[in-house]
Parts: C-alpha cells; sequence; structure tokens
C-alpha cells in the first residue's frame, strides 16, 4: 500500500503530488488526458497568451508552444522517485482501492480526488450548436461575428481578447451586472470600458434557444433572447457557452467508496477538504479543486492540495482561505480580494471605503493607463483592510499586494506608511483617500 493517490494532475492534483514527494510521501498520479488540467491546456495559460498576443494568428501560434514548454516542465518535476504517473482514468474498488483503464489496481492510505471542472451547457434548444471555452481555443480561423451567452469571467475575458483581434463581439447576460463578484461599481466600469472598445451587450436577458441560420454559408447561428419584455435575436458565426462549469465526477465510482454527491453535483466537504460522506477506515479521502466546488480558481485548487498534504504529514499550517485573490484578465484587468462594498454593506459590517483613481498616478499615466480605479475597504479608523477592488493595468498584481496585507492583519495606516517606490502603480495603494 503507498501512502497516497491522486487522481487528476491539474494545478490542485500535480502541486499536492509534488508537496507531499518533497515531504517523503510515496505519491501515485493518475491523469487520462495531458498533466497540467485545463489551466495549463484549455484554461489560465492559453488564454493568457492570447490577452498578450498582438494577433489571433500570432496567439493560436503562441499557444501550443507555451502549453508545450509548461507542459514538459510539469512532467519533468513528476518524474521524482517518490510519484509514479501512471497515463489513466482511475475509478474506485473500494475506499483505498482504485483501478487504472489497464485493470491493474492500486491502493493508498490516503486518496486526493483532483479531477476538476468542465463546461456547463444550458439544458436550452439548440445548445449544442454552441462551443465552451475549450472548444474556442481550438479556432484556426477568426470568426467575424462572436456571441457569447454569459457575462462571467470566462465571457468577460474572451469578449476583452476578441474585440482586440477585430470580432464583432455580443454578450448576453441573464443578470444587472456582469462579474457578480466584483465590487459593482468596478463591474460597471469593466463594462463599460469594453463597451467603448466595441462590445454589444444585452444585461438582463433570458436566453431561450438557438437556431442555425438555414442555408448559411459558412454556417451562422441565431441567438434568441427576451430581455425587459421584448423578443430580441442575434446572428454569429460563434456561439460561446459560458454560464458556468461542473465537476467532473463520471467514471470515478465513487459509490465503491462510499461517496454520496450534493445535489449540485460537487464533491462535499469540511473545511479541511476531507469529504465528509464515504467509509473511511483508516486512511482518510479528500476532493479539492472545482471537484468540490468551493473556489473554482487554480490557485484555490493548488492551496486547497498543500493543506491536504499537510494534515497527512501532521504538519500545521496558517492557509487563509477566507482571504482569496482572484483577478480576471480583460484589457484592462479586474481584480478582487476580499468582500466588495455592496456585501460589507449588506452584512452590517462596520467599515470605511476608499478610492484612488489612476489618472492621478504617474507610472499610469506614462503608461498610457490612465483608466483605473482603486476601492479598498477597511476597518474604522484606518483599521484592518478587509478588501480591495481594482480595475486597470496590472489589478491583479495591486490586489496581491493587498492580499498580503490582509492575511497578515495589516491596517490601511500600515499600508499608508510602508514605503512604495516611485513611480509605480502600486503607489496608487497609499494614495487613497
Ligand atoms: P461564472 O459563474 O463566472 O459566470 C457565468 C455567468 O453566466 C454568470 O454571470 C451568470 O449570471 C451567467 N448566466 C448563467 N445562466 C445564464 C443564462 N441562461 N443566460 C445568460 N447568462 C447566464 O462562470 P464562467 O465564466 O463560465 O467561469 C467558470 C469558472 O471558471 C468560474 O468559477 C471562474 O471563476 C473560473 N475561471 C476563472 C478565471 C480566472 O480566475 N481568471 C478564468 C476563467 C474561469
Amino acid at each position: 500500500m503507498t501512502d497516497l493517490i491522486i487522481i487528476g494532475a491539474g494545478p490542485g492534483g500535480y502541486k499536492a503530488a509534488l508537496h507531499a514527494a518533497r515531504h517523503g510521501l510515496k505519491v501515485i498520479v493518475f491523469e487520462g488526458e495531458h498533466v497540467g488540467g485545463t489551466c495549463l491546456n484549455v484554461g489560465c495559460i492559453p488564454t493568457k497568451t492570447y490577452v498578450h498576443s498582438a494577433t489571433f494568428a500570432e496567439a493560436v501560434e503562441r499557444q501550443q508552444q507555451v502549453v508545450t514548454q509548461l507542459r514538459s516542465g510539469i512532467e519533468t518535476l513528476l518524474s521524482n522517485p517518490d510519484i509514479t504517473l501512471v497515463r489513466e482514468r482511475a475509478s474506485f474498488i473500494d475506499e483505498h482501492t482504485v483501478r487504472g483503464e489497464n485493470g491493474q489496481t492500486y491502493s493508498a492510505n490516503h486518496v486526493i480526488i483532483a479531477t476538476g471542472s468542465t463546461a456547463k451547457m444550458l439544458p436550452i434548444e439548440g445548445a449544442d450548436l454552441a462551443v465552451s471555452s475549450t472548444e474556442l481555443l481550438q479556432l484556426r480561423e477568426l470568426p467575424r461575428r462572436l456571441c457569447i451567452i454569459g457575462a462571467g469571467v470566462i465571457g468577460m475575458e474572451f469578449a476583452s481578447v476578441f474585440n482586440r483581434f477585430g470580432t464583432e463581439v455580443t454578450v448576453i447576460e441573464y443578470l444587472k451586472e456582469c462579474l457578480p463578484m466584483l465590487d459593482g461599481d468596478i463591474a460597471k466600469r469593466l463594462r463599460k470600458q469594453l463597451e467603448k472598445a466595441g462590445v454589444t451587450f444585452f444585461m438582463g436577458a433570458g436566453i431561450e434557444k438557438l437556431k442555425a441560420v438555414p442555408d448559411a454559408s459558412p454556417a451562422s447561428y441565431s441567438v434568441l433572447f427576451s430581455q425587459k419584455g421584448k423578443e430580441l435575436s442575434v446572428e454569429a458565426d460563434v456561439i460561446l457557452m459560458a454560464t458556468g462549469r461542473k465537476p467532473n465526477t463520471e467514471g470515478l465510482n465513487l459509490k465503491a467508496a462510499g461517496i454520496t454527491l450534493a445535489p449540485n453535483g460537487t464533491i462535499p466537504v469540511d473545511d479541511n477538504y476531507q469529504i465528509v460522506n464515504g467509509k473511511w477506515l483508516n486512511g482518510k479521502c479528500y476532493a479539492i479543486g472545482d471537484v468540490n466546488g468551493r473556489q473554482m480558481l487554480a490557485h484555490a485548487a493548488e492551496m486547497q492540495g498543500i493543506h491536504v498534504v499537510n494534515q497527512i504529514l501532521g504538519r500545521e499550517d496558517h492557509i487563509r482561505f477566507d482571504v482569496m485573490p482572484a483577478a480576471i484578465f480583460t484589457a484592462p484587468e479586474a481584480a478582487c480580494v476580499g468582500p466588495s462594498e455592496d456585501l460589507l454593506k449588506a452584512a452590517g459590517t462596520p467599515f470605511e471605503c476608499h478610492k484612488a483613481f489612476y489618472r492621478a498616478n504617474g507610472k499610469a499615466l506614462a503608461m498610457a493607463e490612465s483608466e483605473g480605479m482603486v476601492k479598498l475597504c477597511c476597518e474604522p479608523d484606518e483599521g484592518r483592510i478587509l478588501s480591495a477592488h481594482v480595475f486597470g493595468a496590472h489589478a491583479a498584481d495591486l490586489v496581491q499586494e493587498v492580499t498580503a496585507y490582509i492575511t497578515l492583519g495589516a491596517t490601511l495606516r500600515q499600508l499608508r506608511e510602508t514605503v512604495h517606490i516611485h513611480p509605480t502603480l502600486s503607489e496608487v495603494l497609499i494614495e487613497v483617500n
């Protein structure tokens, strides 16, 4: 019996395997596709390559190079003597044993399920005419017209990037504003900025069905939807469905390990990512990353995996899962950590809100990136920082700095008293009033 089996070599699974091996555990990792998971192969990394390519043709070419290089880096890391990589899908036989596709069985004291998620397609007529973000990244010709259903993270990132490549982009969203986890002001500014760049938004709109346009060559489609009681439609050459993701649990035979899914299809876990049901006797079984549905972010999966391995090792850690930064890589970016101003208000939390604008920052002007805003919320009287929501160039880097302050319990006063290099965008943080 080995120490640990990990099912899935995405950011959650492979980082957990490396951390476990570094601390002396013997690990078996199962991966049925490429190592690196959604993030590396069809998610964060290819989309960021698109963001940083001047043209669609360059993006298509660079995507493969970047992904291949990173993938081979992970393969090298996993060729550790304490890690066995089995390139097969695994399914449970009992709570400590899984079987690979070739029939061989493997047992371990502990099992981590890190199988990720796939795009959720709306159950509407014609849904099969739409593509997921994975298929959109496989296009080899730039679509003339792209209709995106859902103004969440995936919808907004692709709207931004395809608009920049010259595609006519329309976004249809059910809610009144995009990106519900972002501060309302920031989300609105981001949407307005994309509108100014030429993206058309239909907010508060309900999708009804998708239809192929008869006899169209090349093929084109109609998206039928209603907005404020009016029936509308948009024509497009490609329709992207970006309405959320669902956990990958098919084929795992979870029943054999006594695991029951939550009604939303996720594997239910406690705050230490241990599966709350199942029949574990000597060891334990955990679910990390998108499959537990807690925080669908690559960096959340990584930290969850490290936390789980620390528990197995009996090693205490102080990872703050309640302080989870996130970024939307549009142009310009948006990013956040902690509750928005609206959420703090709704919760009745006493707080003050401080703002600053990029247009008053020397570096931003020098970079011709004057469009941007920072909102910091803290406890009264320059007290502990509670959140930061940022829109503008390098928003993710600014939010990362504030994440460190929040994690360490720092106050706004301490942030303001921290020397910042001049001239940097970071200075916007100490300019909040
Ligand atoms: P999402 O949950 O972020 O957004 C889905 C959007 O679709 C929501 O705004 C929702 O209101 C809308 N929607 C749902 N049903 C609809 C309907 N019938 N008609 C119109 N709109 C409808 O999901 P998304 O963008 O698919 O992303 C999936 C996951 O991947 C998220 O958890 C996200 O955080 C993660 N991700 C993170 C990235 C990052 O951190 N930069 C990048 C890409 C994905």
